[in-house]
């Protein structure tokens, strides 16, 4: 019906095209082009909109440790059950002990809500965990029940799981189970057995820590690892790099509440929670429950990087908090200062040090002995002003003196252009940090008008990592419209005919809960059950999955097709793969008609053979206004179908407002 629509659509366009003259889009061919770099299209990750706990990292419970500034949030105690603070996990001390009631009928336990729910799927098999001790000698036993709307659901869940807790040194238990139905709005319910009243007193408990509840199906069957649904779709966008941890939680609310990774890497029970920035926004969305267990922590950062084949991109603290939140006396003082780029560089040494270095062997205890090969390294995430020089200056040193071969990350600032801005570049080149990383949100009219920034960037210097972009619409329009991953689309061709000056380019932010979100618009949004991609995310997916080894010159009606001029609405760019032997030409159009188009190879050798078909992948809806949602996920999906060659050119014609991209095979 979708293809139907749109081929209806398409030919009622033609016959208005047909008056008009084809749009000649010419590649140069014989040119040498500009290497693309593979990390050119990547990923963004950021723990905003509950990306992480309650998102990619799977774990289903909230303050799985009691350890959140209030260690009962997310849980509800009831009978008899005190809140204890001297458990074996140092940094995490909180645990629960749960007593008999001392009454037939009462019982004590601990209920937990999940993020937003604790979702489990039929026919879906769980692991929960506990670590946990007996008070005395003698063995005890709890129930663990998942409670949802449907009373059934309930019983079968709570029938078929006791635990024995058999001793009473600390110990960590584990259990499975297959969900027998699909429970939405569930709570994980811990309940303390009482099989005979009469043999037991109050002095009778068993202690909780710990309390984890995990699916077994995780991406690559990793234990207690990463939403599979998720991780995949973000494997399939073919990320060429993987920035983490953000954002702003790099910096913190306060320098206390940056993001330390540090604290991220070891025994997870051992990683103490942090309050995550996003608790709160600038709008005024409130989740005081939202921390960061910090499960998903570098570690696994770096082992998602090399499962997805992108090069890692961490980010670190330069001693400046959140600078949008904060006066200058909130900083570390240059006498602290030595502590963060001592952070960073432990960090290079977590990341590749051998396994017989502090921090290399931290890396090899935790199962990665091989180094991660890390290449690059930022600093600081939107900083602007002295303040931060003064601070990034002693970094760059202390990192070129002992890594030489790290290639460090600038920055900036938040905005994409300006005084602030040009003072950092300026800085930068000075510096001569290796790449810059620039940000726009910005409106559609940024984006359209951008197109040809980087073709008069200078050559030499840094290169650009266009860090965090995404095209928010006007009028307070910020949601994941087609339109808006359209002007993205049609950005991007910058991007790629200038790829000797950008380097990498990363979507943001990249996830968001539904229920959970305070930026928008994102690539990929999700429930506890769903995911669905965002028409932006198709656009990256184009754009990565068709990257290229070299950009070629490429001009429109003759004339260099730079964009800017909106040249017929039409904005375009051209690559050769040498490994998959195929030109790639990438068209948007953004005008309200189907336009006839010309594609021409100018240059090739004489026994270069084109292929009589070329491939074209169209994203294209009759809508601009119209998003994919999680009940309609594919309203908006790219589609794939042939157009014939004639020699060396391919004659066709393309759809209003559309993004597509054009695959000559070289036979
Ligand atoms: O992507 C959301 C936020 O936007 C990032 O945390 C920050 O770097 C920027 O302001």
């Amino acid at each position: 019906m979708k293809h139907l629509t749109t081929l209806l659509l398409a030919l009622a366009s033609l016959c208005a095209a047909q008056a008009t003259e084809p749009a000649r889009l010419t590649i140069d061919a014989a040119a040498d082009g500009h290497p693309i770099a593979k990390t050119m299209y990547g990923l963004f990750f950021e723990d905003i909109n509950f990306a992480a706990d309650g998102g990619l990292y799977a774990e289903l419970v909230k303050n799985r440790s009691f350890d959140f500034d209030h260690p009962t949030t997310g849980w509800r105690l009831f009978g008899n059950v005190e809140l204890r603070e001297d458990g074996p996990f140092e940094r995490n001390p909180h645990y629960v002990r749960l007593r008999y009631s001392g009454h037939r009928d009462i019982y004590s336990g601990v209920e937990n809500e999940g993020f937003f729910g604790i979702a489990l799927k039929e026919g879906a098999e769980y692991r929960f965990s506990v670590w946990a001790r007996t008070l005395g000698e003698e063995p005890q036993q709890i129930s663990i029940n998942i409670v949802g709307d449907d009373p059934s659901v309930e019983n079968t869940v709570a029938k078929s799981l006791p635990l024995r807790i058999t001793s009473p040194k600390w110990q960590q238990y584990e259990v499975t189970f297959t969900a027998p139905a699909t429970i939405r709005d569930g709570r994980l319910r811990l309940i303390l057995e009482q099989p005979d009243p009469k043999r037991y007193s109050t002095s009778t408990a068993v202690d909780l820590e710990h309390i984890s509840l995990f699916p077994t199906d995780t991406y690559r069957g990793v234990k207690n690892g990463l939403r599979k649904d998720l991780a995949e779709a973000l494997e399939a966008l073919r990320p060429g790099i993987f920035r983490f941890p953000g954002g702003c939680i790099i910096e913190g609310t306060t320098l206390e509440t940056r993001y330390q990774w540090k604290n991220s890497v070891g025994p997870v029970e051992n990683r103490p929670a942090n309050q995550n920035r996003w608790h709160y926004t600038f709008r005024h969305r409130l989740f005081p429950d939202y921390y960061q267990s910090y499960g998903l922590g570098f570690y696994e950062f770096f082992c998602f990087s090399e499962q997805i084949g992108a090069e890692p991109l961490p980010v670190v603290s330069c001693g400046l908090a959140c600078q949008f939140q904060n006066d200058s006396t909130a900083h570390c003082s240059m006498e602290e200062l030595q502590t963060y780029i001592d952070d960073a560089l432990d960090l290079i040494e977590f990341a590749n040090g051998d396994p017989s270095t502090p921090w290399g062997k931290v890396r090899a205890e935790m199962g990665h002995p091989e180094p991660f090969n890390l290449k690059y390294l930022g600093i600081g995430n939107e900083q602007w002003g002295e303040e931060f020089i003064v601070r990034f200056e002693p970094f760059v040193q202390a990192v070129r003196a002992k890594y030489p071969e790290i290639q460090i990350v600038g920055t900036s600032g938040p905005s994409a252009g300006g005084e602030r801005f040009d003072y950092l570049w300026k800085e930068m080149r000075r510096l001569e940090v290796d790449l810059v990383d620039e940000h726009y949100y910005a409106n559609e009219a940024f984006f359209t008008n951008n197109a040809d920034r980087y073709d008069n960037y200078p050559r030499t210097g840094p290169k650009v990592f266009a860090g965090e972009y995404a095209c928010h619409g006007a009028n307070g329009k910020k949601f994941n419209h087609f339109n808006a991953s359209l002007l993205e689309a049609a950005f991007m061709t910058g991007l790629e005919r200038n790829a000797d000056v950008v380097r990498m380019a990363t979507f943001a932010p990249l996830l968001a809960h539904v229920e959970g979100w305070q930026w928008r618009p994102d690539l990929v949004w999700f429930d506890n059950l769903r995911m669905m991609r965002s028409s932006s995310y198709y656009v990256q997916q184009l754009y990565a999955t068709n990257r290229g080894t070299a950009s070629l010159p490429i001009t429109l009606d003759g004339a260099p097709a730079a964009g800017k001029e909106l040249q017929r609405g039409l904005y375009a760019s051209a690559v050769i793969d040498e490994e998959q032997r195929c030109y790639i030409v990438k068209v948007a159009n953004l005008a309200e008609e189907a336009q006839p188009i010309e594609i021409v190879l100018e240059g090739l050798k004489r026994n270069t053979k084109l292929a009589a078909v070329a491939e074209r992948t169209i994203l294209v809806t009759d809508d601009p206004m119209a998003e994919n949602t999680l009940d309609n996920p594919t309203r908006i999906a790219p589609y794939t179908e042939l157009v014939p060659m004639t020699g060396r050119a391919l004659n066709t014609v393309q759809a209003a407002r559309s993004f597509a991209v054009y695959k000559i095979a070289i036979q």
